[in-house]
């Protein structure tokens, strides 16, 4: 178990398409690939992240973790529980969109606000190489199709429809935070 080092937005890895994960490697317990997903789910706790994709700690692989309880970053929004998917397809999109506020430890000192489809499903696997298929909305859709972004050489700024609404964290929370609690309009 170890707490790797988040990489930032500049480094090429973030832009790169990630490679598909040999579910095969997943079935030694005690293999790289479940140590690499401990130290990610242990990463993601250590920085205060709901979310974080394997590319953000360096490996070009197919792997996003997902967590929301008690967050520190996001206090007011719904619980997720620890979820591990390995080679993640979006095989929904809802046309209805949501806006909200994002933020991601690659690009730590600013938020944006960003569309998302209001309702996705992710098929994919769980740690375990068993096949998973996660419907859901809001939050944790958002998280989903932010994660599944970064696996795609994505990160949020690239879905600003608006650039204006870029903002650093101090700025944020002085002239966005009170609307950003406001519910949310598509
Ligand atoms: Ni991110």
């Amino acid at each position: 178990m170890a707490v790797l080092k988040v990489t930032k937005l500049g480094n090429p890895i973030l832009r790169e398409v990630s490679k598909p994960v040999d579910l095969n490697l997943l079935s030694d317990p005690d293999g790289e690939l479940q140590i690499f997903i401990d130290d990610m789910i242990d990463t993601m706790h250590e920085e205060g992240g709901v979310g974080l994709a394997a590319p953000q700690v360096g490996k070009s692989l197919r792997i996003l973790v997902m967590e929301c309880e008690d967050s520190e970053r996001y206090p007011d929004r719904e619980s997720i529980s620890l979820e591990v998917i390995i080679n993640p397809e979006i095989t929904y999109f809802d046309e209805e969109k949501i806006s909200g506020w994002e933020s991601c430890l690659s690009l730590i000192d600013f938020s944006g606000y960003v569309p998302r489809s209001k309702r996705v499903i992710v098929e994919g696997y769980n740690r375990d190489g068993n096949p998973i298929k996660i419907d859901t909305d809001d939050f944790s859709a958002i998280v989903l199709q932010h994660e599944i972004d970064h696996l795609n050489g994505i990160v949020f700024i690239d879905r600003m429809p608006d650039l204006t609404k870029l903002s650093y964290q101090e700025e944020f929370k002085t002239f966005w935070m009170e609307e950003a609690t406001a519910p949310t309009e598509p």
